[in-house]
């Protein structure tokens, strides 16, 4: 490389999934993908870009998110496009936008796909990050939210992850919470100026994240303020109330946690978080969710319950891996490996290869390679059951030879019969 090459490294926030990590990925897609078949889910995906009125209009304009962490940039055109911070804004113009309400209802979808967040990256936090969302639409009732919560807890538990809690909330909806908003602002209104800059901004603009601060002075005074719980109308409670029956029924383990409120604003009655014991992953919920009830109506759609939730697919690896999870090695090992020794064997192992590919039974080769020794080392290696040797002479004869990697014993085969021999062999 020159001296004044320039190096590249990939932009901070994000990161290269390696190939070495693969299997982690190709797991948690399949659970995510069984269990949302299982649950009746379909998917969908969205784009990555949306128009960033969206999410102006959605997620809440003082939330972290939106006052603070989005990629938002200008086209060509002129339109002022973002890069989706989370899928359920998207998934819900979607529906929207193609009259999705005709379908049968609830309507169950689910994506898989990536996030962007301009965050300060730490462990478990990206500025591209992947998620996998579920979300039901056009159902009130709470068993639906128990049975979502049902789904969503199933993938980590499918995973074999341990140590995990679902901690819930209820937030109330647009009858009870006003009310409840006035009761935390009486309760914090003498301690602001004992609050961090940001609680300080929170009393005015959004007072019910007040009690998600990390900060310690502004932990202190939570403990002592109302809870959301003790002030819904009577349907919340209702809902609260049936939804933890349910729960119960599932024998899912929640704990009740009322300072649950989430950093996005469109949520509604159930909130909700996962969490696990693990050390590695104590500092952020792997995924979360809850109803959000009045979206899609505040998006221009007719009046449509919904709930949903989404897993943060890297914290969820991260933890795959700090408890040891073992995951099948991604792809299939090949049982054949193809040896070839000169030009003509080279040639003809091109277009062999190309005849076993198409019977499903696709060799390992290293065309590359000129020695045999080489080639039958890294056939070993592979863990290859057979390996077919194809040199100058075998090619002017029309064989091939046909070594059994375990016994090392070999034979001579017609080249026009090795397919055949090579099934039979490996239906032993
Ligand atoms: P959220 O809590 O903002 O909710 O994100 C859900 C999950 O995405 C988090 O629990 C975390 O695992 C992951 N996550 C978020 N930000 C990052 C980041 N910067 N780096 C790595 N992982 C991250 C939502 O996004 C809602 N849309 C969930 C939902 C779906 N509610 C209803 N339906």
């Amino acid at each position: 490389m020159p001296k004044t090459a320039q190096t590249f490294q990939a932009p901070k926030g994000f990161h290269d999934i390696l190939p070495q990590d693969q299997k982690y990925w190709e797991r948690l897609r399949k659970v995510v993908k069984t269990l949302a078949a299982e649950y009746g889910f379909k998917r969908i995906d969205p784009p990555i870009a949306e128009d960033s009125g969206l999410f102006l209009k959605t997620l809440g304009l003082t939330s972290d998110v939106v006052e603070k962490q989005t990629f938002t940039f200008k086209t060509k055109g002129g339109d002022s496009l973002t890069l989706r911070p989370e899928g359920t804004a998207g998934v819900m113009r979607a529906y929207i936008e193609h009259g999705l309400s005709v379908l049968p209802q609830p309507l169950k979808l689910y994506y898989f796909g990536p996030m962007f967040r301009y965050e300060q990256p730490q462990a478990g936090r990206y500025r591209q990050f992947y998620q996998f969302g579920f979300e039901v639409i056009g159902e009130a009732d709470p068993v639906i939210d128990a049975q979502l919560l049902k789904v969503f807890y199933g993938v980590y538990s499918e995973l074999g992850i341990k140590g995990l809690t679902a901690q819930i909330n209820s937030i109330g909806c647009k009858v009870c919470r006003p009310q409840y908003r006035s009761l935390l602002k009486d309760y914090y209104r003498n301690k602001v100026g004992k609050l961090c800059a940001d609680c300080r901004r929170r009393f005015k603009e959004n007072p019910l994240r007040l009690l998600d601060c990390k900060d310690e002075k502004c932990q202190l005074f939570k403990n002592q303020a109302p809870h959301a719980v003790d002030h819904l109308c009577q349907e919340c409670h209702d809902h609260f109330k049936s939804v933890l029956e349910f729960l119960d029924e599932l024998e899912l383990p929640y704990a009740l946690n009322p300072f649950l409120v989430r950093g996005l604003d469109y949520y509604t009655k159930t909130v909700f978080e996962i969490w696990s014991d693990s050390a590695q992953t104590q500092a952020a919920a792997l995924g979360a969710g809850g109803r959000f009830d009045d979206f899609i109506e505040v998006l221009g759609g007719k009046s449509t319950p919904a709930v949903g939730a989404a897993g943060g697919a890297e914290r969820t690896i991260n933890l795959m891996k700090a408890q040891e999870i073992k995951v099948p090695s991604a792809g299939v090992r090949p049982k054949v490996f193809l040896i070839q020794l000169g030009d003509a064997a080279k040639k003809k192992s091109l277009v062999l290869f190309e005849e076993f590919r198409k019977a499903g039974l696709a060799p390992a080769e290293a065309f590359s390679k000129q020695s045999i020794k080489a080639q039958l080392r890294i056939a070993d290696k592979m863990g290859a059951q057979i390996s077919l040797i194809l040199g100058q002479k075998e090619v002017m004869d029309g064989n091939i030879i046909l070594r059994e990697m375990t016994s090392g014993v070999q034979e001579i085969i017609p080249l026009e019969k090795i397919l055949s021999e090579v099934k039979k062999r490996l239906k032993k």
